[in-house]
C-alpha cells in the first residue's frame, strides 16, 4: 500500500486542488481505491519564491499556509486527519518551517544555491559550479564553452567564481560571455567556475557531480533521476 498525499493549490495555479471540496472528494476517492492510503497534503508555495521582498514573502507564505489548513481541517472533519502537512521550499523555508502546523519542508535548493537563491536567502553557501574554459576572448569580452545547454539561466544570469561584479553577456546553446570593464584575467585554455542562475535546471544536465575538495574531486555521484526516461538508470 502506498501512502498518498493530496496536493494543494495555494496560490501557485500550477498543479493540486482548488477548492476544499475538491480535496474531500479526492480524499474519498482515495479511501475507496485499494493500493493507495491518504496520509496528509502538501501545499507547495512556489509563487511566493520569487518574491524579492521579505515582509511581502513572509505575508504571501503565511496565507498560502492559512489556506492549506483550512482543507485540513475540512479533511479532518470529513474524517481524513492528516499525519503529513507538507510544504515550503528554500526561499521560505524559515517561514513556513516555523509553522505550527506543517510537518515536512520540501526545500532543496539550498543544498547547491545558486545566483538567484543566493539573493533571495542568506545562510547557505554556493556549493554547485560547472568547469568552463575559456574558448576565445575578443576585447573585454571572454567567450567561455559553458552555454545554456550547461549553465541553468532562469530567474538570474550565472556568475563567475571571483569576478561576480563582471556583468554576464550574452548565454547562447554552448557559449557563455562575460564582459570584463578592467584587466582581463582569463586567456584561452584558461579555466573558471561559473555559478549558475538556477541550479535545479542545472543538476539536470549532467550524469554526474564531480565532488571537489579544494581541487581534488573526492567522489563522483550518479544523477540517477535525469533526464526523459530517467537517464543512465533506464538504460542499463
Ligand atoms: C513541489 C515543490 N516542492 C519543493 C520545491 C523546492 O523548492 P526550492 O528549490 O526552492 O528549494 C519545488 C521546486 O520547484 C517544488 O516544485
Amino acid at each position: 500500500v502506498f501512502d498518498v498525499l493530496i496536493e494543494i493549490d495555494v496560490g501557485m495555479q500550477r498543479g493540486g486542488v482548488r477548492s476544499v471540496s475538491e480535496a474531500v472528494t479526492l480524499a474519498q476517492h482515495i479511501a475507496g481505491t485499494g493500493g493507495i492510503r491518504f496520509r496528509g497534503v502538501q501545499g507547495y508555495e512556489g509563487h511566493c519564491m520569487l518574491e524579492p521582498d521579505r515582509t511581502v514573502r513572509v505575508e504571501k507564505a503565511l496565507r498560502a499556509m492559512e489556506h492549506v489548513m483550512i482543507v485540513v481541517d475540512a479533511l479532518a472533519a470529513a474524517g481524513f486527519a492528516a499525519d503529513v502537512v507538507s510544504g515550503g521550499g528554500t526561499g521560505t523555508y524559515d517561514i513556513t518551517g516555523a509553522h505550527p502546523r506543517v510537518t515536512e519542508l520540501q526545500a532543496g535548493s539550498y543544498v547547491f544555491m545558486d545566483a538567484f537563491h543566493g539573493t533571495l536567502v542568506p545562510g547557505f553557501d554556493r556549493s554547485l559550479t560547472v568547469l568552463a574554459t575559456c574558448s576565445g576572448r575578443h576585447g573585454q569580452t571572454v567567450v567561455f564553452d559553458a552555454g545554456r545547454k550547461s549553465v541553468g539561466v532562469d530567474f538570474a544570469a550565472p556568475e563567475l567564481v571571483g569576478h561576480e561584479h563582471v556583468a554576464p553577456g550574452f548565454f547562447a546553446e554552448e557559449h557563455g560571455l562575460f564582459d570584463f570593464s578592467g584587466a582581463v584575467p582569463f586567456d584561452l585554455g584558461d579555466r573558471a567556475r561559473i555559478v549558475p542562475g538556477y541550479a535545479p535546471t542545472t543538476v539536470n544536465l549532467y550524469d554526474v557531480l564531480h565532488v571537489v575538495d579544494g581541487d581534488v574531486v573526492v567522489d563522483v555521484w550518479p544523477i540517477v533521476p535525469r533526464g526523459p526516461g530517467r537517464g543512465l538508470a533506464a538504460a542499463e
